[in-house]
Formats: C-alpha cells, structure tokens, sequence
C-alpha cells in the first residue's frame, strides 16, 4: 500500500522525536519514499543525519537556504507529497497550523498541501487538555486534517495521562487506512478468530492450534475498507493495531454460538475464520481429575453446535463466508461444506502445506464461490489473503445491491 508513496515525515521539536526514527523505518520498510522536514528545535533533540541516513534522502529544514541549493522548493515537494505525517506533532505546531502561520519550511509546505495530513501529537498530559490545543485540534479536524493519538501512559515529563505519541504500529495502520480505498463503507462485517477451549476440569480444556492471526487480519484489512467490524474471538495473544474494532472474547463453542447470535441481524456479513471445537468433554468436571498410578483415562466428547451451519440455516439476505481447515480431500471437503452450511464463499487452506494454516503469518488457500469457481492462491501473507476474500465480498455485495439473483438457490 505505501509502496512508491512519496510521503513527508514532519519531526517537530518534542521529546519523542527519537521516535519518529523508528516510524520513518517502518515506512520505508513499506517502500515509501519518505521526505524529512524537521523543525529548528526537532534538531535539538535528533541530529537531521539520523534522518538522512534512515530515509536516503536530504533533510530539509530551512526555507531560504533550500531554495537557493536545492531544485526541491517548499511547494515543489508539497506537489509531489501523496501525504504528509507529523509525528510528533507539539502544541507549537497544531497551533500555528490552525491559526495560518507559515513562517517556517514545515508549515509553509502545510498551507501549500492539497494531499491529507495526518497530526500524531505529543505533549505533556496537561498541555494536551488545554483549551488553547484542544480548540486547534478541533479547528483542524474542522478542516478535515487527521488525528492519530496521543495515547495514555507514562509521559517523559514524569506525569501520567493522555499526551504519549500514539504506538508506532498505530501510526502505520493509521497511514495504510488513508491510503485505503473504502469499498466496504457502510457494511457491518462480523469475523470470528482463534480457537476455543472445551474444559474438561477446572485446570484443563482441550482446543486446537488456531492461533487467531487469519481472523485477527480480516478484522483489520476489513476496518481499513471502511467496515464497521466487531471481532468474536477464543483467546489469543495477538493485538490489533487499531481501536475502533470491537472485540468480543469467549472461551468455548457455546459461548462463541450466544455472541455470535447476539450480533447475527445487526451485521450484513459473517466471516468464520474461527477454528471452532467440533467436540467438546460430556461432563465437565468441577474438580481436578486425580493422577492414577495405573490405567488408562478415557473422555467422552460429545459435538458442539455448528455455528456457522445453524447461521446458514437462517440466512436471510446475510452473506457467509466460511473456513475449511482440512488435511486431505481439501477440495471435495470444501464443496461439501459450501453447500452444506450454505454458504456464499468457503476460504479452503490445507494446514499441512508449509506456510499455511494455524500459527504462521502466511497463509495457501483456495476460495471457492457458489457457482463452482475456484481461485488458487499462491504462498502470501494473512494480510494479503484477507484483501483478496474482501475484494470477492465486494463483489457479492455489490451482486446484491443489484438485485441479482440472491441468495442463489442450490
Ligand atoms: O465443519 P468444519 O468445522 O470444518 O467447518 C469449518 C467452518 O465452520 C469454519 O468457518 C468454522 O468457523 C465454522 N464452524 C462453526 N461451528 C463449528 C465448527 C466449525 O461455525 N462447530
């Protein structure tokens, strides 16, 4: 998404300049030509050749001296720029941006910009909540500047509170979602992730592999198209670099199944990445289950409810989208389950292929649509599978706008 990007990295003069080090990697990382224009007292806390040498191109930060020995002028670099990012962005900034004040390279370049701007501010608890930052926060929202942050804890002045430069993670997530087209917008998209854990006593419970990461990244992409998701999900130790998707956490099949209907006719489309237990222990006992010196141990398991079967079931005009995690007769399995749990598309992965299924980053699959089409991915990141069953969700959704024949019948 930020690759070819030409973006400028204002570094205004806070203590988390340091920090903007660690953004500017993270956007080159991504492929984006990135532009540094520091402020006079950003320099006073990281020299401009960090800069330099992160981003391999000229730190700019005086306005005369540049236009005499560079072609790249203040409007020049605003032309090409497709965004600009100020991270950290000080009270003395927000402040001079909202009140028409350009009498330095950063803020000149600012007034001469018609691409987003994105502000990560960063400032002591006290100055942030100040009438003076908030009315020029709220004038620049007005108009139509972005936010991303400041985030609550720990400040380098030694207080506590809101005034931290948002996580880094945050920021990006922030600029990709600016760059995203939001073909979803409108939608309520509900996905489920990880697994779920069956107790058997009140100190072991049988589950699965499933670390979440599928689900996790269909939340995310799905959020950055404009979605308004929730996210139903087992436990897991993934986070989300994003505050505005609501996270449910369960714990077994059953308690998946009431959150799942709770949201069911608030939400147009469901998306099962979860790996749900089919089985579950008969009895679960209410005390730990004693070691024997001999014998053998049996559990009865009994099946769980098939959520997504039972959704299928009732559909009403909802889209279902499910997964088949499987380790033989992949496609056969997936058809099968299509038809049975009637479903618009079922996103079939192999998990005995390396670099697919539970656990890693990446993800092999196959997705297969009602009408008996199958498109075959190749080896590519949950992130990137995630796009691609969206783009397909898209097109249902615009299928049904339409009017076209919905849902089909079998
Ligand atoms: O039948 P199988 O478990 O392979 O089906 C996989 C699909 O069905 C996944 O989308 C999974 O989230 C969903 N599922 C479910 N309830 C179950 C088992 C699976 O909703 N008990």
């Amino acid at each position: 998404m930020l690759k070819n990007k030409e973006i400028i990295l204002g570094v205004t003069g806070g203590i988390a300049a340091y920090k903007a080090a660690e953004l500017l990697r993270e956007m080159t990382r991504r492929e984006a030509n990135v532009h540094v224009v520091m402020t006079q007292h950003a320099q006073q806390f990281v020299s401009p050749l960090t800069f330099q040498t992160l981003s391999g191109n000229p730190v700019l930060s005086e306005m005369f001296r540049l236009f005499m020995g560079s072609k790249i002028g203040h409007v020049t670099l605003a032309d090409i720029a497709n965004l600009t990012v100020i991270a950290p962005a000080t009270a003395n900034i927000l402040g001079k941006i909202a009140n028409g004040v350009a009498d330095d390279l950063l803020t000149t370049m600012v007034m001469a910009m018609k691409v987003p701007v994105l502000f990560a501010p960063s400032m002591n608890v006290n100055m942030w909540e100040s009438s003076f930052v908030q009315n020029n926060v709220e004038r620049l929202k007005a108009y139509g500047y972005q936010f991303i942050g400041p985030a609550e804890g720990d400040l380098a002045c030694g207080s506590e509170g809101r005034g931290r430069l948002a996580d880094i993670a945050e920021i990006i997530e922030k600029i990709e979602d600016i760059f995203t087209k939001k073909d979803l917008q409108g939608q309520r998209i509900l996905v489920t992730a990880g697994p779920t854990l069956e107790p058997v006593d009140p100190v072991r419970y049988i589950t699965n592999r499933s670390t979440g990461k599928m689900g996790f990244a269909l939340a995310k992409m799905a959020c950055r198209r404009g979605a308004m998701v929730t996210l139903i999900t087992g436990p897991n130790y993934l986070s989300l670099p994003r505050s505005d998707i609501p996270q449910i956490v369960v714990h077994s099949a059953r308690e998946m199944r009431e959150a799942v209907r709770e949201q069911y006719d608030d939400c147009h489309i469901i998306i099962m990445a979860a790996a749900v237990a089919d089985f579950r222990p008969q009895d679960t006992r209410g005390g730990k289950i004693k070691k024997r010196e001999n014998g053998t141990y049996a559990l009865e398991l009994e099946k769980n409810p098939d959520i997504l079967k039972e959704l299928g079931e009732n559909k009403g005009d909802h889209i279902l989208v499910g997964f088949a995690a499987e380790t033989s007769e992949l496609m056969e399995n997936a058809e099968a389950k299509l038809k049975e749990k009637n479903l618009d598309l079922i996103i079939a992965n192999d998990v005995t292929q390396p670099g697919a299924g539970f656990g890693v980053d990446t993800n092999i699959v196959k997705i297969l649509d009602t009408r008996g089409r199958a498109r075959k991915l190749p080896l590519m990141t949950k992130e990137d599978v995630a796009d691609i069953i969206l783009d397909q969700v898209v097109k249902l959704v615009k299928k049904k706008e339409k009017g076209l024949p919905w849902p089909r019948n079998w």
